[in-house]
């Protein structure tokens, strides 16, 4: 039986952060679907330069081509145990399609992070990225060296879509979108619903908790 996380919150709510220390901790990929469009956008061709056009300004890329690039992670071997997908499904289609895509024998076990718009713009002003996929807090998660990534030493920089008008928007599209996706999970699946202004750590000890009874 494969175990399929799901992440569901707000932009900032730590969906990234919590994805990678529950993947580390039960030995499964994480499936960013803002990672791989990322990395696509970094690869120049004219379909990262698409991408960058959409993202940057805080809209959603197509479902179409969001399914293909699920449909090719899912297939890679690491995926045999099961996998944690942070940032899909993101409205009612992709749910469908992902739904599609599962066997009755597939364990889904759906995660969300609970905090304020508050919070989210706090939060999001003062992150920091690296190339390499790792993500700091200028005061919640600073790097070693100020400005640089404690894997990699490359220098660090703020994302184009975390600028405070276009935070707006993907909050705004996140409340519209999240609706369906949660009344789904309450419905059909245990729900684990985790308050996320707490400190990291906390987050993460609960949730590895929680989410222990289902490994
Ligand atoms: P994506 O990268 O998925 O962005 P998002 O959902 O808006 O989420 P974020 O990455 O902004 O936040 P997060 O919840 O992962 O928080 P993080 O851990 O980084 O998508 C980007 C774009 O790609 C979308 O807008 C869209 O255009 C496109 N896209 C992606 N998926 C798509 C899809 N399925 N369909 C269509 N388009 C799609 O944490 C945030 C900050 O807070 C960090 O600085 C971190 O260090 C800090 N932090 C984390 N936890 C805590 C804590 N407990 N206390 C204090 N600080 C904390």
């Amino acid at each position: 039986m494969r175990k399929i996380f799901l992440f569901f919150g707000p932009p900032g709510s730590g969906k990234g952060t919590q994805s990678e220390a529950i993947g580390e901790y039960f030995h499964l990929p994480v499936i960013s679907t803002g990672e791989l469009l990322r990395h696509e956008e970094k690869s120049g061709t004219a379909l990262g330069k698409k991408i960058a056009q959409l993202i940057d300004k805080g809209e959603l890329v197509s479902d179409e081509l969001i399914h293909k690039i699920i449909v090719e992670r899912i297939k890679r071997a690491d995926t045999a145990k099961g996998f944690i997908l942070d940032g899909y499904p993101r409205d009612a289609e992709q749910l469908q399609d992902l739904l599609k895509m599962l066997s009755e024998h597939d364990l889904i076990l759906p995660v969300e992070i609970r905090v304020s718009d508050k919070e989210v713009i706090n939060r999001l002003g003062g992150r920091r990225v690296c190339d390499c996929g790792a993500t700091y807090h200028i005061i919640y998660n600073p790097p070693k060296v100020a400005g640089r990534c404690n894997l990699c030493g490359k220098e660090l920089y703020i994302r184009p879509d975390d600028k405070p008008e276009i935070i707006k928007d993907r909050l705004a599209g996140y409340k519209k979108s999240a609706e369906p996706l949660l009344a789904y999970a309450k419905k059909h699946h245990d729900l684990i619903s985790v308050d996320g202004e707490r400190l990291i750590s906390e987050i993460t000890e609960d949730l590895i908790e929680k989410l222990s009874k289902y490994a």
